[in-house]
């Protein structure tokens, strides 16, 4: 009797070897379990998109060169606010650009059939919904608007490279490296050749931030010329695009060399939005919401030096909250049934006093 208690005892040897083949088998299950479900998921990944190819685009006309307005020299982007959209790609860009939408974010996924082909929508496999499928035809549709109404005020694209796993299963296993972002890059210029780049912003200051730091003393002084950097006047930049590389969710944007730390300017395309304000590319800045006592300093740090702020509105009271606050770039998530015109408006902490919303978009025809 003494023994077989002695046996069933915790901590000898036979009980300890059994709890180990215990948890040995529960970890060969759990990992099996792992293998199964990425490799179903991987399945299931390839079987829905497998039919959905994206064609190269072919560029077969100009944009006409307007010079028609005759706006004030001394108004610049940074002057305005716009409406923009949230997860843009769900519903048609014509529409939300017809009815005053200046800035769309599309989210990018790496399609599995090559590397060099992207889809927009939102999460794989489970909220995929899009009007464009292919990045191309995303652009694409957004060029033969400008097409046909260039003297639009500018329009910001951002682009968010989706890359958490469950977001998007391989860009989740290789991260975002240069190579996609100059594949987009390309994507862009073969499309577009109406780019506003930050190289022009800078001028001759070393970086972007100190450029902008510069012309807010300037505004400060009550001199609103455009000495060649800052954000550009409104005469130059109707009609045009600022690509921009989202990057308020995960601030991947230090690790990818050609995005940030190249010296050599000429790798620099898109503008970087997230939300710190020390870096020295910093010139849109991407602030949560709800706003809080922390972001709303964020908001002012920002406005007083010269960055351009976008914040995601989700309902009235936040959305009067942002445009009171002096916000660039209050993005909604679009409803088809409200117009946004007019789609720039003077911003109320940014605009000189002889920022007028009427003269522009009554006498001069721009969108
Ligand atoms: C692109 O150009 C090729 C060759 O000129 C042509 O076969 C193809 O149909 C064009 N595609 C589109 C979308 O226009
Ligand atoms: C532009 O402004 C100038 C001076 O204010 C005016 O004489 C001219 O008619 C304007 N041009 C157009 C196209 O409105
Ligand atoms: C843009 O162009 C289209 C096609 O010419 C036209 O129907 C539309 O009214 C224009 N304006 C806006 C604001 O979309
Ligand atoms: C850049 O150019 C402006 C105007 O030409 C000049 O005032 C400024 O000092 C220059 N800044 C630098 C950093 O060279
Ligand atoms: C931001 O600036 C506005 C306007 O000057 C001011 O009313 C508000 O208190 C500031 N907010 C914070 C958190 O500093
Ligand atoms: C806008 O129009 C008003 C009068 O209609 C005029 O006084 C003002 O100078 C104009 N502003 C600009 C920037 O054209």
């Amino acid at each position: 009797m003494y023994t077989a208690i002695g046996l069933k005892k915790k901590g000898s040897p036979i009980g300890y070897v059994k709890c180990i083949i215990w948890i040995t088998h529960l970890l060969l299950y759990l990992i099996s379990g792992i293998f199964l479900f990425v490799f179903v998921w991987f399945l299931a990944i390839e079987i829905r998109y497998s039919n959905r190819q994206c064609h190269p685009y072919n560029q077969s006309f100009d944009l006409p060169l307007v010079n028609l307005w005759n706006v004030s020299t001394k108004l610049r982007l940074n002057h305005y606010q716009v409406h923009g959209s949230h997860n843009s790609y769900t519903s048609s860009l014509t529409h939300q650009l017809t009815h005053g939408i200046r800035q769309f974010e599309l989210d990018i996924h790496l399609t599995l059939s090559s590397n060099d082909q992207f889809a927009v929508y939102h999460l794989q496999l489970v909220d995929d919904k899009t009007v464009c499928y292919c990045l191309r035809e995303c652009l694409t549709q957004i060029f033969k608007w400008i097409r046909e109404n260039s003297t639009h005020f500018t329009i910001y694209l951002f682009i968010e490279i989706k890359s958490m796993i469950y977001e998007d299963l391989r860009v989740g296993v290789i991260g975002v490296k240069c190579k996609h972002l100059e594949l987009v890059k390309q994507y862009f210029l073969d499309i577009f050749t109406n780019l506003i780049l930050p190289d022009q912003i800078q001028g001759n200051y070393s970086t972007v931030t100190e450029a902008l730091k510069q012309q807010k003393l300037d505004e400060m002084r009550n001199d609103y010329d455009y000495h060649g950097y800052g954000w550009l006047p409104l005469e130059l930049s109707i009609g045009k695009i600022i690509p921009v590389f989202l990057d308020d969710a995960h601030n991947r944007a230090d690790n990818i060399p050609c995005l940030t730390s190249s010296p050599d300017l000429e790798h620099r395309f898109f503008f970087i939005a997230q939300s710190h304000l020390d870096r020295s590319y910093s010139a849109i800045v991407s602030i949560g919401n709800p706003l809080s006592i922390e972001n709303e300093r964020q908001v002012n740090e920002s406005l007083s030096e010269g960055k351009l702020v976008r914040i995601l509105a989700y309902n009235k009271e936040q959305y009067k909250r942002v445009v009171n606050l002096g916000v660039h770039i209050i993005s909604i998530d679009y409803n088809e049934n409200d117009n946004y015109a007019p789609s720039f408006i003077c911003n109320k902490r940014t605009a000189p006093p002889f920022c007028l919303t009427q003269n522009l978009s009554n006498h001069l025809n721009l969108l």
